[in-house]
């Protein structure tokens, strides 16, 4: 059993970060909070334009500072971005503040998710199936070195996943104990 303040998901694009972390919260009784959503609200700019204006460097450094600052100030479920994991930092940093899961897809349910997707400045071009077999690949093992946990979200429906893996991390992670409402002063 892991005492954590933070439940942190990391992971693909398109393995269901956001949908499954939102559910996760609300069981658990915590904030729900989107690392993406946070960098476009402190930088006043949609990723994207973050990408084009400051590059893909720019991008993480803003990124590394926002992590930092959710780590931080939990308890909270934090969705990190697919590339959170690529700087050693950032995966201390998660690891020192929150029980981490990896929520793993398979490339089909990936592809199929992101099919339409306009909002990902790294799917923009004709070979998005080589790219994110390109970035699986590179990325799995930073996965498995910042994970506590490993859970696969392919298949059946996003409450389906949160609920069973609501169930896992009752069994390895201890979660922050919360007050009950009345005895709030
Ligand atoms: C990225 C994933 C995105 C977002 C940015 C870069 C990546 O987040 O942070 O477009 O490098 O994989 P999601 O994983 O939430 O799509």
């Amino acid at each position: 059993m892991k005492s954590a303040s933070n439940l942190i998901l990391v992971g693909p694009m398109g393995a269901g970060k956001s949908s499954i972390g939102r559910r996760l919260a609300a069981r658990f009784g915590l904030p729900f909070v989107d690392a993406d959503r946070e960098i476009e609200c402190a930088t006043g700019a949609a990723i994207p334009l973050i990408f084009e204006l400051a590059g893909e460097a720019g991008f993480r450094e803003r990124e590394h500072e926002v992590l930092a600052r959710l780590c931080r100030s939990g308890p909270s479920v934090i969705a990190t971005g697919g590339g959170a994991v690529l700087r050693a930092d950032n995966r201390r940093l998660l690891s020192e503040h929150g029980f981490v899961v990896h929520l793993d897809v398979d490339p089909e349910s990936q592809l199929r998710r992101l099919a339409n997707d306009r909002a990902r400045p790294l799917l923009q071009r004709p070979d998005r199936r080589e790219v994110l077999q390109r970035l699986g690949e590179e990325r799995a093992p930073l996965y498995a070195d910042v994970a506590d946990l490993r859970f696969e979200t392919g298949r059946g429906s996003v409450r389906q996943a949160a609920e069973r893996l609501a169930g896992l991390l009752c069994e390895h992670w201890q979660a922050p104990i919360r007050p009950a409402p009345d005895t709030i002063p």
